[in-house]
């Protein structure tokens, strides 16, 4: 995506509704909550894949009926401005021991699955008890290393997509939506 696209009137570009994302978040945490409450976890580890993830995790969070829940952060770097670098760098990683934990990786989007294949390697290296992977979009078109997700917001099309915690050079994170950039 060049710098020619056109960051105007987002709002007329709307992709997903404020609306559409707080029933789909509430949807989610249900299924989830009923996923472990079946499963007789009590406990699990929200990771949130900062900083794209952080609006999505907090409105996941509050509705999630599991008894103790934790929240995380870690900040891994994939994109350089706006292309992807193929270089997935860990600017921040755990401070805490997940060994035998249950743990739930939250993310914006899935694109070519590189950041994710990385993260599991990674996470699954400090011997958790379960990983589980939710994330708020899907751009399967894109994939390139293939990943299981367990919990998916919405599939989109090839768009290029901001709001609502995903940015373009750290803008746009703050909308309410998700639009596509044209
Ligand atoms: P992947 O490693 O290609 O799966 O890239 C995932 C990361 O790329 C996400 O966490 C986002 O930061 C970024 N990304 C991919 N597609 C988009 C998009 O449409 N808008 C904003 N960021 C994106
Ligand atoms: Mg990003």
């Amino acid at each position: 995506m060049g710098l020619d696209k056109d960051f105007k009137n987002l709002g007329e570009n709307i992709l997903i509704s404020a609306g559409e994302l707080e029933v789909r978040a509430e949807e989610l945490a249900k299924q989830i909550s009923s996923d472990y409450k079946n499963s007789c976890i009590d406990e699990v580890i929200l990771i949130c894949i900062l900083k794209g993830s952080v609006l999505f995790m907090s409105d996941l969070a509050k509705k999630l009926t599991i008894p103790n829940v934790e929240l995380e952060f870690m900040r891994i770097s994939s994109y350089e401005n706006n292309t992807t670098s193929g270089e997935i760098i860990i600017k921040q990683d755990l401070d805490i021991d997940i060994k035998n934990k249950h743990i739930i990786i939250i993310e914006d989007i899935i694109d070519t699955g590189k950041t994710l294949s990385y993260l599991l390697n990674h996470l699954n290296h400090k011997e958790p008890a379960s990983i589980k992977l939710c994330t708020l979009l899907d751009k399967p078109s894109r994939r390139i290393i293939d990943v299981k997700v367990d919990y998916i917001g919405f599939t989109i099309e090839d768009l290029f997509v901001v709001g609502y915690g995903l940015d373009y050079m750290q803008k746009y994170r703050n909308l309410p939506y998700v639009a596509h950039v044209l």
